[in-house]
């Protein structure tokens, strides 16, 4: 089968040392049998919490000659799970939904040893948590997709301490100092759209000046 690049770059990230994974928000559940294609892990858990995403993971799970390796549940995050997984991943999620997910089951969070995330906005409700896990990014890649940036990192638990900076939030934690040519293009798409907010000749003294300080925030990092 042929997968996204988004999907391929996700399975690249997947760590080497790690087993067991949860899909969690598993909609189709292609990555999961990308990650036992390519040998990446032995066995993983699904789970999906709407019926028809999960009548989809169903088929294409069933249809496969992986479905002695993985479980599907009909099921809320990490509740169904019942044994220690080594990777959580959430793709295709914002960092809100992410947050309440791990919170809700805090106890099984603490023993994930590693998170995989594609995560969809909403960074800054969802990395300061992390941090006080005591998870910190280990690697992140970056990739534009049908017109769509995606910065799918993963996270390890370590007992170095990760300080949350707004550098992180915006630009990604690995990637603002990795760069490359699709992360230029996401720092470079946000300096057109505030200076396109500059074109309004509405825009208070005030607010142009802030917009212009961003600009300058959004340069220093591109
Ligand atoms: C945008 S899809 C992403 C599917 C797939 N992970 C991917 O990246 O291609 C997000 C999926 O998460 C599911 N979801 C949202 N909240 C969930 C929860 N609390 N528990 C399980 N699944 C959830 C949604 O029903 C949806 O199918």
């Amino acid at each position: 089968m042929k997968h996204s690049l988004r999907l391929e770059t996700l399975a690249n990230l997947y760590p080497k040392d790690a087993p067991v994974f949860a899909d969690i928000g598993s909609d189709h559940a292609y990555l999961p049998l990308l990650l036992l294609e390519k040998d990446k892990a032995k066995r993983g858990f699904c789970v999906e919490n709407k019926i028809g995403p999960y009548k989809r993971s169903e088929q294409t799970i069933f249809s496969s000659s992986y479905a002695s390796q993985i479980t599907l549940y009909l099921g809320d995050g990490l509740t169904p799970i019942k044994e220690k997984v080594d990777v959580a991943i959430f793709a295709g999620m914002g960092g809100e939904t992410i947050r309440d997910i791990l919170q809700k089951e805090e106890k099984k969070t603490k023993e994930i040893s590693y998170l995989l995330l594609d995560i969809h906005g909403e960074e800054e409700k969802l990395y300061p948590y992390l941090s006080s896990l005591g998870f910190v990014p280990v690697d992140e890649d970056a990739l534009w997709e049908k017109d769509i940036y995606y910065h799918p990192l993963l996270l390890k638990k370590d007992p170095l301490k990760w300080g949350v900076s707004k550098e992180d939030i915006l630009f990604g934690p690995i990637m603002r100092t990795k760069k490359g040519l699709a992360y230029q293009k996401y720092v470079q798409k946000l300096i057109s759209q505030a200076n396109n907010l500059l074109l309004l000749h509405t825009l208070p003294l005030q607010k142009k000046e802030e917009i212009h300080q961003y600009i300058h925030f959004l340069q220093e990092n591109l």
